[in-house]
Protein backbone atom coordinates (compact mmCIF):
# COMPACT_ATOMS: atom_id res chain seq x y z
CA UNK A 1 0.00 0.00 0.00
CA UNK A 2 1.08 3.51 -0.87
CA UNK A 3 0.49 6.75 0.18
CA UNK A 4 -0.37 9.71 -1.78
CA UNK A 5 -0.94 13.12 0.21
CA UNK A 6 -1.94 16.34 -2.13
CA UNK A 7 -0.55 19.42 -1.24
CA UNK A 8 -0.23 21.29 -4.13
CA UNK A 9 -3.30 23.48 -5.51
CA UNK A 10 -3.86 27.42 -4.79
CA UNK A 11 -5.20 27.95 -1.77
CA UNK A 12 -6.90 30.50 -2.73
CA UNK A 13 -8.90 31.01 -0.04
CA UNK A 14 -6.64 31.89 2.53
CA UNK A 15 -3.97 33.73 -0.15
CA UNK A 16 -5.68 36.98 -0.44
CA UNK A 17 -5.35 37.39 3.57
CA UNK A 18 -1.97 37.67 3.35
CA UNK A 19 -0.71 34.02 5.08
CA UNK A 20 2.31 33.83 3.42
CA UNK A 21 3.99 30.41 2.41
CA UNK A 22 1.85 27.19 1.53
CA UNK A 23 -1.74 26.95 3.62
CA UNK A 24 -0.55 22.78 4.51
CA UNK A 25 2.66 24.21 6.49
CA UNK A 26 -0.20 26.60 8.79
CA UNK A 27 0.37 24.83 12.27
CA UNK A 28 -2.74 22.65 13.82
CA UNK A 29 -1.74 21.80 17.95
CA UNK A 30 1.93 23.70 16.91
CA UNK A 31 2.59 21.09 13.64
CA UNK A 32 1.88 21.99 10.11
CA UNK A 33 -1.39 20.74 8.63
CA UNK A 34 0.20 18.17 6.60
CA UNK A 35 2.29 16.67 9.00
CA UNK A 36 -0.92 15.43 10.35
CA UNK A 37 -1.70 13.75 7.23
CA UNK A 38 2.12 12.11 7.43
CA UNK A 39 1.38 10.54 10.80
CA UNK A 40 -1.96 9.56 10.09
CA UNK A 41 0.15 7.35 7.00
CA UNK A 42 3.00 6.40 9.12
CA UNK A 43 0.30 5.14 11.97
CA UNK A 44 -1.34 3.05 9.34
CA UNK A 45 1.77 1.06 8.57
CA UNK A 46 2.20 3.50 4.92
CA UNK A 47 5.85 3.75 3.77
CA UNK A 48 6.15 5.28 0.76
CA UNK A 49 4.53 8.34 -0.01
CA UNK A 50 5.14 11.20 -2.25
CA UNK A 51 3.80 14.23 -1.75
CA UNK A 52 2.35 16.18 -4.52
CA UNK A 53 3.65 19.86 -4.88
CA UNK A 54 2.51 22.69 -6.71
CA UNK A 55 2.73 26.19 -7.29
CA UNK A 56 3.42 27.43 -3.37
CA UNK A 57 6.17 25.29 -2.11
CA UNK A 58 8.08 27.41 0.46
CA UNK A 59 9.10 25.24 3.76
CA UNK A 60 7.52 21.66 2.35
CA UNK A 61 10.34 20.08 1.47
CA UNK A 62 12.65 21.42 4.07
CA UNK A 63 10.30 20.55 6.70
CA UNK A 64 9.33 16.80 5.93
CA UNK A 65 13.01 16.00 4.02
CA UNK A 66 13.07 12.42 2.92
CA UNK A 67 10.33 11.90 5.54
CA UNK A 68 12.46 9.75 7.75
CA UNK A 69 11.43 11.39 10.83
CA UNK A 70 7.95 9.89 10.39
CA UNK A 71 9.37 6.93 9.95
CA UNK A 72 8.36 7.51 5.71
CA UNK A 73 10.56 6.95 2.60
CA UNK A 74 8.88 10.51 0.74
CA UNK A 75 9.37 11.16 -2.75
CA UNK A 76 7.97 14.42 -4.18
CA UNK A 77 6.14 15.02 -7.44
CA UNK A 78 5.45 18.75 -9.15
CA UNK A 79 2.07 18.67 -10.41
CA UNK A 80 2.48 22.16 -11.67
CA UNK A 81 -0.84 24.14 -12.30
CA UNK A 82 -3.34 22.41 -9.77
CA UNK A 83 -5.79 21.06 -12.68
CA UNK A 84 -7.35 18.82 -10.14
CA UNK A 85 -7.32 15.91 -7.43
CA UNK A 86 -7.67 13.36 -10.37
CA UNK A 87 -5.16 15.48 -12.25
CA UNK A 88 -2.58 14.69 -9.30
CA UNK A 89 -3.13 11.09 -8.93
CA UNK A 90 -2.41 11.39 -13.07
CA UNK A 91 1.04 12.78 -11.95
CA UNK A 92 1.54 10.06 -9.34
CA UNK A 93 1.40 6.99 -12.01
CA UNK A 94 4.80 5.85 -12.07
CA UNK A 95 5.18 6.16 -8.35
CA UNK A 96 2.19 4.82 -8.00
CA UNK A 97 2.73 1.83 -10.06
CA UNK A 98 0.46 -1.50 -9.22
CA UNK A 99 -0.34 -0.58 -5.94
CA UNK A 100 -3.20 0.22 -4.41
CA UNK A 101 -2.79 3.43 -2.60
CA UNK A 102 -4.89 5.94 -0.21
CA UNK A 103 -4.67 9.46 -1.78
CA UNK A 104 -5.01 12.13 1.23
CA UNK A 105 -5.65 15.38 0.66
CA UNK A 106 -3.42 17.50 2.60
CA UNK A 107 -5.42 20.22 4.00
CA UNK A 108 -7.75 17.52 5.60
CA UNK A 109 -7.75 16.08 9.36
CA UNK A 110 -9.24 13.38 10.72
CA UNK A 111 -9.87 12.09 14.07
CA UNK A 112 -9.25 8.23 13.22
CA UNK A 113 -6.94 8.47 11.28
CA UNK A 114 -6.47 6.13 7.78
CA UNK A 115 -6.33 3.01 9.64
CA UNK A 116 -10.11 2.35 9.59
CA UNK A 117 -9.92 2.49 5.91
CA UNK A 118 -7.39 0.14 5.39
CA UNK A 119 -8.63 -2.40 7.56
CA UNK A 120 -12.10 -2.16 5.37
CA UNK A 121 -10.02 -2.49 2.56
CA UNK A 122 -8.22 -6.03 3.93
CA UNK A 123 -11.67 -7.48 5.41
CA UNK A 124 -13.64 -7.10 2.19
CA UNK A 125 -11.40 -6.25 -0.80
CA UNK A 126 -13.29 -3.29 -2.93
CA UNK A 127 -11.91 -1.92 -5.50
CA UNK A 128 -11.47 1.36 -4.11
CA UNK A 129 -12.86 2.89 -0.25
CA UNK A 130 -14.26 6.39 0.23
CA UNK A 131 -15.31 8.52 3.19
CA UNK A 132 -18.16 9.74 4.01
CA UNK A 133 -19.87 12.19 6.62
CA UNK A 134 -22.52 14.39 6.93
CA UNK A 135 -22.23 18.09 6.48
CA UNK A 136 -23.92 20.87 7.74
CA UNK A 137 -23.55 23.00 4.11
CA UNK A 138 -23.91 20.01 1.62
CA UNK A 139 -23.36 22.30 -1.88
CA UNK A 140 -19.89 22.97 -0.52
CA UNK A 141 -18.91 19.50 -1.08
CA UNK A 142 -18.39 16.62 -2.80
CA UNK A 143 -21.86 14.69 -2.32
CA UNK A 144 -22.76 11.52 -2.40
CA UNK A 145 -26.25 10.01 -2.27
CA UNK A 146 -26.56 6.53 -0.75
CA UNK A 147 -29.13 3.15 -0.50
CA UNK A 148 -27.19 1.32 2.36
CA UNK A 149 -24.03 0.42 0.87
CA UNK A 150 -24.78 1.16 -2.65
CA UNK A 151 -24.26 4.45 -4.39
CA UNK A 152 -27.01 6.46 -6.18
CA UNK A 153 -25.21 9.55 -7.27
CA UNK A 154 -21.77 11.50 -6.91
CA UNK A 155 -21.82 15.18 -7.45
CA UNK A 156 -19.15 17.90 -7.46
CA UNK A 157 -20.44 20.60 -4.96
CA UNK A 158 -24.30 20.51 -6.39
CA UNK A 159 -26.09 23.57 -6.44
CA UNK A 160 -29.38 20.99 -5.03
CA UNK A 161 -27.94 18.58 -2.99
CA UNK A 162 -29.51 14.87 -3.44
CA UNK A 163 -28.15 14.05 0.13
CA UNK A 164 -26.11 15.71 3.14
CA UNK A 165 -23.35 13.05 3.18
CA UNK A 166 -20.21 14.64 1.96
CA UNK A 167 -16.73 12.79 0.58
CA UNK A 168 -14.34 13.65 2.57
CA UNK A 169 -10.62 14.20 1.90
CA UNK A 170 -9.13 10.53 1.91
CA UNK A 171 -9.47 7.58 -0.71
CA UNK A 172 -8.11 4.31 -0.89
CA UNK A 173 -7.98 3.24 -4.45
CA UNK A 174 -6.40 -0.41 -6.05
CA UNK A 175 -4.65 0.21 -9.67
CA UNK A 176 -7.56 0.20 -11.35
CA UNK A 177 -8.65 3.68 -11.00
CA UNK A 178 -5.99 4.57 -13.74
CA UNK A 179 -7.54 3.66 -16.97
CA UNK A 180 -10.49 5.56 -15.33
CA UNK A 181 -8.31 8.79 -15.33
CA UNK A 182 -6.46 8.61 -18.23
CA UNK A 183 -9.63 8.64 -19.89
CA UNK A 184 -11.29 11.78 -18.04
CA UNK A 185 -11.68 15.29 -19.49
CA UNK A 186 -11.76 18.66 -17.59
CA UNK A 187 -15.11 19.54 -15.81
CA UNK A 188 -16.70 23.07 -16.28
CA UNK A 189 -14.58 24.82 -14.05
CA UNK A 190 -11.02 23.03 -16.15
CA UNK A 191 -10.14 20.37 -14.00
CA UNK A 192 -10.17 16.48 -13.63
CA UNK A 193 -12.33 16.11 -10.86
CA UNK A 194 -12.14 13.06 -8.53
CA UNK A 195 -15.54 12.94 -8.06
CA UNK A 196 -16.49 11.93 -11.79
CA UNK A 197 -13.50 9.57 -11.22
CA UNK A 198 -15.14 7.63 -8.63
CA UNK A 199 -18.00 7.68 -10.72
CA UNK A 200 -17.17 6.74 -13.90
CA UNK A 201 -14.86 3.79 -11.68
CA UNK A 202 -18.35 2.32 -10.39
CA UNK A 203 -19.99 2.60 -14.11
CA UNK A 204 -16.88 0.18 -15.08
CA UNK A 205 -18.06 -1.94 -12.39
CA UNK A 206 -15.45 -1.74 -9.61
CA UNK A 207 -16.83 -2.22 -6.18
CA UNK A 208 -16.82 0.75 -4.19
CA UNK A 209 -17.29 0.75 -0.61
CA UNK A 210 -18.55 3.50 1.26
CA UNK A 211 -16.68 3.86 4.98
CA UNK A 212 -19.00 6.01 7.37
CA UNK A 213 -16.89 8.01 9.73
CA UNK A 214 -17.09 7.31 13.19
CA UNK A 215 -14.36 10.69 14.48
CA UNK A 216 -14.67 14.40 13.43
CA UNK A 217 -13.00 14.97 10.00
CA UNK A 218 -12.46 18.60 9.06
CA UNK A 219 -11.55 20.37 5.47
CA UNK A 220 -8.86 23.18 6.18
CA UNK A 221 -9.52 26.08 3.60
CA UNK A 222 -10.57 28.96 5.88
CA UNK A 223 -9.44 30.51 8.38
CA UNK A 224 -12.18 29.40 10.52
CA UNK A 225 -11.95 25.74 9.40
CA UNK A 226 -8.19 26.44 10.83
CA UNK A 227 -9.98 27.75 14.67
CA UNK A 228 -11.88 24.84 14.38
CA UNK A 229 -9.26 21.71 13.41
CA UNK A 230 -7.24 23.36 16.50
CA UNK A 231 -9.71 23.03 18.68
CA UNK A 232 -10.60 18.97 18.22
CA UNK A 233 -6.88 18.29 17.38
CA UNK A 234 -6.23 19.98 21.33
CA UNK A 235 -8.87 18.05 22.51
CA UNK A 236 -8.28 14.89 21.15
CA UNK A 237 -4.10 14.97 21.70
CA UNK A 238 -3.23 12.47 24.29
CA UNK A 239 -1.44 13.67 27.51
CA UNK A 240 2.16 12.41 26.86
CA UNK A 241 2.21 15.09 23.74
CA UNK A 242 1.26 17.98 26.13
CA UNK A 243 5.01 17.99 27.65
CA UNK A 244 6.01 20.87 29.74
CA UNK A 245 9.52 21.92 28.89
CA UNK A 246 9.61 25.50 29.33
CA UNK A 247 9.30 27.21 32.95
CA UNK A 248 6.06 28.39 34.53
CA UNK A 249 6.94 30.61 37.64
CA UNK A 250 5.74 30.76 41.12
CA UNK A 251 2.80 32.87 41.32
CA UNK A 252 1.61 31.88 37.38
CA UNK A 253 -1.53 29.36 36.72
CA UNK A 254 -1.40 26.27 35.04
CA UNK A 255 -4.39 24.04 34.37
CA UNK A 256 -5.94 21.41 32.10
CA UNK A 257 -3.20 19.69 29.49
CA UNK A 258 -1.22 22.31 28.16
CA UNK A 259 2.48 21.94 26.11
CA UNK A 260 5.16 24.39 26.87
CA UNK A 261 8.06 24.47 24.73
CA UNK A 262 12.18 24.87 25.73
CA UNK A 263 12.83 28.31 26.05
CA UNK A 264 9.48 29.44 27.00
CA UNK A 265 8.22 31.12 30.01
CA UNK A 266 5.22 31.80 31.84
CA UNK A 267 5.57 35.46 34.20
CA UNK A 268 3.99 34.93 37.85
CA UNK A 269 0.24 36.71 37.53
CA UNK A 270 -0.20 35.06 34.27
CA UNK A 271 -2.60 32.01 33.79
CA UNK A 272 -3.06 29.35 31.32
CA UNK A 273 -6.15 27.30 30.73
CA UNK A 274 -5.84 23.74 28.52
CA UNK A 275 -5.63 22.64 26.59
CA UNK A 276 -3.42 25.17 24.76
CA UNK A 277 0.06 24.69 23.30
CA UNK A 278 3.04 26.77 23.76
CA UNK A 279 6.06 26.67 21.46
CA UNK A 280 9.52 27.38 22.08
CA UNK A 281 10.70 30.68 23.78
CA UNK A 282 6.82 31.80 24.17
CA UNK A 283 6.37 34.86 27.24
CA UNK A 284 3.62 34.61 28.38
CA UNK A 285 3.51 37.94 30.96
CA UNK A 286 2.43 38.82 34.01
CA UNK A 287 -1.50 39.18 33.83
CA UNK A 288 -1.75 37.61 30.38
CA UNK A 289 -4.32 34.85 29.61
CA UNK A 290 -4.08 32.18 27.80
CA UNK A 291 -7.26 30.48 27.64
CA UNK A 292 -8.80 26.72 26.10
CA UNK A 293 -7.78 25.63 22.70
CA UNK A 294 -4.90 28.21 21.88
CA UNK A 295 -1.73 27.66 19.78
CA UNK A 296 1.17 30.10 20.43
CA UNK A 297 3.86 29.41 17.83
CA UNK A 298 7.63 29.90 18.99
CA UNK A 299 8.75 33.44 20.13
CA UNK A 300 4.85 34.08 20.91
CA UNK A 301 4.96 36.92 23.03
CA UNK A 302 1.82 38.59 25.18
CA UNK A 303 2.09 41.17 27.52
CA UNK A 304 -0.71 42.27 29.55
CA UNK A 305 -3.13 40.22 27.24
CA UNK A 306 -5.54 37.78 27.02
CA UNK A 307 -6.09 34.89 23.74
CA UNK A 308 -8.63 31.91 23.67
CA UNK A 309 -9.26 29.83 20.70
CA UNK A 310 -6.98 31.25 18.92
CA UNK A 311 -4.20 30.59 16.73
CA UNK A 312 -1.01 32.72 16.99
CA UNK A 313 1.93 32.35 14.03
CA UNK A 314 5.15 32.66 15.07
CA UNK A 315 6.89 36.01 16.20
CA UNK A 316 3.47 37.43 16.82
CA UNK A 317 3.38 39.92 19.40
CA UNK A 318 -0.04 40.94 21.36
CA UNK A 319 0.71 44.02 23.41
CA UNK A 320 -1.41 45.74 26.36
CA UNK A 321 -4.71 45.06 27.60
CA UNK A 322 -6.52 43.73 24.98
CA UNK A 323 -9.28 40.29 24.94
CA UNK A 324 -8.87 38.29 21.68
CA UNK A 325 -10.83 34.71 20.49
CA UNK A 326 -11.33 33.04 17.62
CA UNK A 327 -8.66 34.56 16.10
CA UNK A 328 -6.23 33.49 13.55
CA UNK A 329 -3.03 36.12 14.09
CA UNK A 330 -0.28 35.87 11.55
CA UNK A 331 3.67 35.51 11.83
CA UNK A 332 5.27 38.52 13.21
CA UNK A 333 2.12 40.65 14.17
CA UNK A 334 2.48 43.11 16.46
CA UNK A 335 -0.89 44.31 17.86
CA UNK A 336 -0.76 46.30 20.74
CA UNK A 337 -3.79 48.06 22.82
CA UNK A 338 -3.88 51.18 25.02
CA UNK A 339 -7.19 50.93 26.40
CA UNK A 340 -8.72 47.26 27.69
CA UNK A 341 -11.40 46.15 24.53
CA UNK A 342 -14.33 46.28 26.30
CA UNK A 343 -15.10 42.54 25.21
CA UNK A 344 -13.29 40.28 23.31
CA UNK A 345 -12.33 40.67 19.36
CA UNK A 346 -12.22 38.13 16.57
CA UNK A 347 -9.45 39.02 14.38
CA UNK A 348 -7.93 37.13 10.93
CA UNK A 349 -4.54 38.90 10.89
CA UNK A 350 -2.32 37.91 8.17
CA UNK A 351 1.04 37.83 8.55
CA UNK A 352 3.56 40.82 9.41
CA UNK A 353 0.35 43.21 10.11
CA UNK A 354 0.81 45.94 12.64
CA UNK A 355 -2.19 47.24 14.43
CA UNK A 356 -2.89 49.47 17.48
CA UNK A 357 -6.00 49.28 18.79
P1 LIG B 1 -8.83 22.39 -2.76
O1 LIG B 1 -9.23 22.82 -1.39
O2 LIG B 1 -9.87 21.86 -3.65
O3 LIG B 1 -8.11 23.58 -3.51
P2 LIG B 1 -6.97 24.56 -3.02
O4 LIG B 1 -6.04 23.95 -2.05
O5 LIG B 1 -6.38 25.12 -4.26
O6 LIG B 1 -7.71 25.66 -2.13
P3 LIG B 1 -8.77 26.75 -2.46
O7 LIG B 1 -10.08 26.02 -2.60
O8 LIG B 1 -8.70 27.64 -1.27
O9 LIG B 1 -8.32 27.41 -3.71
O10 LIG B 1 -7.70 21.30 -2.64
C1 LIG B 1 -7.78 20.22 -1.76
C2 LIG B 1 -6.40 19.70 -1.49
O11 LIG B 1 -5.80 19.15 -2.65
C3 LIG B 1 -5.43 20.74 -1.01
O12 LIG B 1 -4.65 20.12 -0.02
C4 LIG B 1 -4.62 21.10 -2.23
C5 LIG B 1 -4.62 19.82 -3.04
N1 LIG B 1 -4.66 19.97 -4.49
C6 LIG B 1 -3.61 19.48 -5.27
O13 LIG B 1 -2.63 18.97 -4.74
N2 LIG B 1 -3.70 19.58 -6.62
C7 LIG B 1 -4.77 20.13 -7.25
O14 LIG B 1 -4.79 20.19 -8.50
C8 LIG B 1 -5.85 20.64 -6.43
C9 LIG B 1 -7.05 21.27 -7.07
C10 LIG B 1 -5.75 20.54 -5.07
Amino acid sequence: MKGLILAGGHGTRLRPLTFTGNKHMIPIANEPILYHGLRNLAEAGIREVAIILGPIQEGIQEGVGDGSRFGLQVTYIQQGEPKGLAHAVLCAREFLGEDPFVMYLGDNLLQDGVLPFLRAYEREHPDAVVGVTPVSEPSHYGIIELEGEKILSIEEKPAKPKSSLALIGVYLFTAKIHPIIEKLRPSKRGELEITEAIWRFLESGARILPLHLEGWWKDTGLPMDLLDANEKVLGSLPAERMRVEGVIADGASVHGLVAIGAGSLVEAGATIEGPAMLGRNVRIGAGSHVGPSSTLGDGVELSGASVRRSILLEGARIVGPVRIADSLIGRKVLLSARHPSPEEIALIVGDAAQIRL
